[in-house]
């Protein structure tokens, strides 16, 4: 079941909690966007949770007055819903780079009159929001992440998640600091696990970067919405290629080969 809470200005999370086979719990989040003129989706969830992510989206918005539908990058558990989606968001436009555009036109099937392109520093004129195209700082070319300039809120995708321990909750502040830092390094680590081999003098320029956009809320499609304490965050981030993982969980026997 994915869960709907707005953390900011006409600004919702639609949460949908998988559970790994070794226990801990995955967030998969998508975000709407409401402006005074256009609204926006970002990301559409896996295909198996379509229906979910429709009901979920269908709470917070008529999905046939949807605008945008923002693919940060073409892994499954990011664009699986959007042919669902699009069936009853007849005037939505799919948008995202150019890698979006070339694996999407040839391999997902994206009709390109319905697809438009963006790039690094264009903005997305939502009316009374706007949103900033920005380069993926933490994860490959082929992913865009998105600041919103009113709100203040980054929209990443695979960067700044968190797999959760027992049960998953909405926000940071809510979760044990030790469990969140813990799952926050485990999971970075599993999918950058280039980190720890950057320059990490031209690593920290990046944290800056990020430290000096005024960022009030980070919104990561794999972890709770970080609502407080960015620069917190940010720390936490810097230490990833230094900090202690904890130990991957056993798998389930009908696993092992
Ligand atoms: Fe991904
Ligand atoms: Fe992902």
């Amino acid at each position: 079941m994915t869960n709907t809470f707005e953390f900011a200005n006409k600004t919702y999370c639609l949460n949908y909690n998988y559970n790994m086979p070794e226990g801990p719990i995955l967030p998969i989040n998508q975000f709407v966007v409401v402006g005074s003129k256009k609204s926006i989706m970002l990301d559409t969830g896996a295909h198996l949770m379509a229906g979910d992510t429709i009901a979920a989206l269908s709470k917070v918005m008529n999905p046939q007055d949807l605008d945008y539908i923002f693919l940060t990058h073409m892994d499954m558990d990011h664009v699986g819903g959007l042919h669902e989606i699009l069936k009853l968001a007849p005037k939505a436009r799919v948008v995202g780079n150019t890698t979006v555009m070339g694996k999407g036109l040839s391999m997902y099937n994206i009709d390109p009159t319905r697809f438009a392109a963006v790039f690094p520093g264009q903005e997305i004129d939502l009316g009374d929001k706007v949103l900033r195209v920005e380069e993926s700082l933490l994860e490959d070319g082929h992913t865009s992440w998105l600041f919103e300039t009113k709100t203040r809120t980054y929209f990443t995708s695979d960067g700044f998640g968190s797999i959760q321990f027992g049960q998953s909750l909405p926000y940071v502040d809510l979760v044990p600091e030790s469990a969140y830092a813990g799952g926050f390094a485990m999971w970075q680590s599993m999918n950058f696990h280039m980190l720890p081999r950057y320059d990490m003098v031209k690593f920290r320029d990046m944290i800056n970067y990020m430290r000096r956009m005024g960022v009030e809320q980070i919104a990561s499609v794999h972890g709770p919405v970080i609502r407080q304490d960015t620069m917190q965050i940010f720390d936490l981030m810097e230490g990833v290629p230094g900090a202690e993982v904890p130990p991957h969980p056993p798998l389930p026997a009908m696993f092992h080969l």
